[in-house]
């Protein structure tokens, strides 16, 4: 087992400038709400239609409207950003996925972080141990989505392919299934889907979006793709070892 607690911090907080692509989403708002917290410049990427979600922040933030694999739209965006934390989705069948990581990784500013967004059926080495339910899920959503055009989770594969192959100062957090509710904290990770603390399968959407905000800070998730689960899950509890 490698299970993590805690954040190694690295740098100075403030005075960061932080892209938000893909902020108008249920992760995207938490995010944009964290980075905020923390005294961050935020810029944000969402699509035209869904500008108005962003309300709430509008007198804080800049919003930079388009789709997310438009790469002026990204180029814009990223412009002298310490740090870009992108929400990958696999909507439709055109790429979408892999044409916003890699408008990210072309774009983004030579050493800012990179923190993408995924779930734990992404596996980076292939030795990830899933549950016959879980493969069957991913199967079938996969299928189903694929056949009615909605989205091609391959694609969601091959845009963390290229964001492991590249030589940015990435990280992919890897999302458990997800639930609404209040902070529990962070959450804790393993390298690996199987092992025991990630048992649970259980985060809260605020505390993804709280990993992803801490990992910009956290060096020691640099070409990592942390599986991640709620810190007060009874896995989490029974087998996260403190640092
Ligand atoms: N949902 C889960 O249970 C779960 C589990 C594990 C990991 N994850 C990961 O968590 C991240 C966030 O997922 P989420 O399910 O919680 O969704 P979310 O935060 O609500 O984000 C959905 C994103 O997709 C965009 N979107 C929706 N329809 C679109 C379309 N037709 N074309 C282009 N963009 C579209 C939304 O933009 P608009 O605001 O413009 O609609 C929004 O940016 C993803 O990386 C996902 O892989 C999710």
């Amino acid at each position: 087992m490698d299970a993590r607690e805690g954040s190694g911090r690295a740098g100075d907080r403030g005075g960061m400038r932080v892209c938000v692509v893909g902020a108008s989403g249920k992760l995207g708002r938490y995010m944009v709400r964290h980075a905020l917290d923390r005294g961050y410049e935020v810029v944000a990427v969402c699509r035209e239609r869904s500008v108005g979600k962003l309300a709430e922040f509008a007198d804080r933030i800049t919003v930079v409207p388009g789709a997310t694999d438009d790469r002026e739209v990204i180029r814009r965006a990223v412009a002298g950003c310490d740090g870009v934390l992108t929400v990958l989705v696999p909507w439709g069948m055109r790429g979408y996925s892999s044409g916003t990581a890699q408008a990210v990784l072309d774009h983004a500013p030579p050493g800012a972080r990179l923190v993408f967004s995924c779930g734990w059926h992404i596996t980076r080495d292939g030795k990830d141990r899933y549950t016959l339910g879980l493969r069957a899920f991913v199967k079938a959503f996969g299928l189903i989505a694929r056949l009615s055009r909605v989205a091609d989770i391959d694609d969601q594969v091959e845009a963390c392919r290229r964001i492991f192959a590249s030589d940015t100062r990435w990280t992919v957090v890897r999302g458990s299934d997800l639930e609404e509710g209040e902070s529990q904290g962070l959450p804790v990770w393993s390298r690996h889907v199987g092992d025991p603390v990630l048992a649970s399968n259980r985060t809260r959407r605020v505390d993804f979006a709280l990993f992803m905000v801490e990992a910009l800070t956290d060096d020691r998730l640099v070409h990592e793709a942390p599986a991640i689960v709620g810190r007060l899950t009874p896995s989490a509890r029974a087998h996260a070892r403190p640092e």
